[in-house]
């Protein structure tokens, strides 16, 4: 059996890796300071060390395990939140990695996978980005996850081989529908399912790439089987552009009732419109998104109308 950790598994997308590994027969650890994620949210089986990935007395407990692999996904995912506390942010997403990666490299671990993001680009032109682009961080959070690549970059000239896959808009089943502020998608059906009103900040022709979270966890185990040298770094999305409005919409007509909408204000540090180039992780990964927004927001709106 081989021992994984994978930190943030209180959360959306570390519960659904953790969930993943655990059906595959392994053993998976994971540190959570369930500051977004819940305990109950943690994949039966996984061994829960409760603080910060950023607290060295916290990462130190874990020096006695050989771990196959680490998986970096805990972290605060807003850029609106990195302007409330920057200096926050860089702990929880920045330090929180320097500290894994020398875990790493105490307990021989040489495969680590980090959970990076579109934010790391900034603004852009209207066409799909690719990875070699120029990076051009619009929020402190994407900065910190940028630096966080780096550190990645950096130790796997020691051993340490990487890869950074670059989240897009992930959503699906398990997001988290009580922090209005991070998941564009759950923020909107939140409100919906709660208010029956959507309060949008920002345009309807602003535009993302929406990925679903069993696309996601695919990318995460196909990173890990290919991490084998070297520093790497993927975008993680379906290379679809959608349009806000559009989304807004297709939550609409998958409720059995009526729901209004309203555009108004605009979030801080939030890009425009981006979507991404997926051919290099297509070949490289050889990795493919399959569930199409319809099917994956019908997905979701059935798993949360039930709750
Ligand atoms: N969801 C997305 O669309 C998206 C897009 C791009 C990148 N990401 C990245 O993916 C990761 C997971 O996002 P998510 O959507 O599952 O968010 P989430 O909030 O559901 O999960 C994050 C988990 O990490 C925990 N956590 C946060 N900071 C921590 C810390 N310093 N120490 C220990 N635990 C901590 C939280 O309690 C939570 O359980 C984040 O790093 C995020 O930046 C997500």
């Amino acid at each position: 059996m081989k021992i994984f950790l994978v930190t943030g598994a209180a959360g959306f997308i570390g519960a659904a890796v953790a969930r993943k590994l655990i059906d595959e027969g392994h053993k998976v650890i994971t540190i959570d300071n369930l500051s977004t994620g819940y305990q109950d949210a943690i994949p039966e089986g996984v061994e829960f060390f409760k603080g910060d990935c950023q607290d060295y007395s916290v990462i130190k407990q874990l020096e006695k395990f050989t771990f196959e692999a680490i998986f970096h996904i805990a972290g605060q995912s807003s850029g609106e939140i990195s302007f409330d506390d920057p200096v926050y942010d860089l702990q929880t997403n920045a330090q929180s990695t320097l500290l894994l990666l020398k875990l790493a490299i105490k307990t021989k671990c040489t495969n680590f996978i980090y959970a990076s993001t579109m934010s790391v680009y900034g603004d852009k032109p209207d066409r799909p980005v690719k990875e070699d682009t120029e990076l051009n961080p619009k929020s402190f959070y994407g900065v910190g996850k940028l630096a966080s690549e780096h550190y990645l970059r950096i130790y796997s000239e020691y051993g340490i081989h990487s890869t950074s896959l670059r989240l897009f808009n992930v959503y699906g089943p398990g997001q988290n529908m009580d922090n209005l502020r991070q998941g564009m998608v759950s923020i909107f059906l939140a409100q919906a399912l709660k208010n029956k009103h959507i309060v949008v900040k920002g345009s309807a022709d602003r535009y993302r790439d929406f990925v679903f979270i069993d696309d996601v966890v695919k990318g995460f185990i196909k990173a890990y089987n290919s991490n084998k040298h070297g520093y790497k770094y993927f975008n993680l999305a379906t290379g679809i552009k959608t349009e806000v409005g559009e989304v807004v919409e297709k939550i609409k007509s998958n409720l059995p009732f009526d729901v209004t909408v309203e555009f108004s204000g605009a979030t801080q540090g939030d890009q425009f419109g981006i979507y991404a180039d997926i051919l290099k992780v297509k070949k490289e990964l050889d990795w493919e998104p399959s569930v199409k927004l319809n099917d994956g927001l019908s997905k979701m709106v059935h798993f949360h109308q039930g709750l």
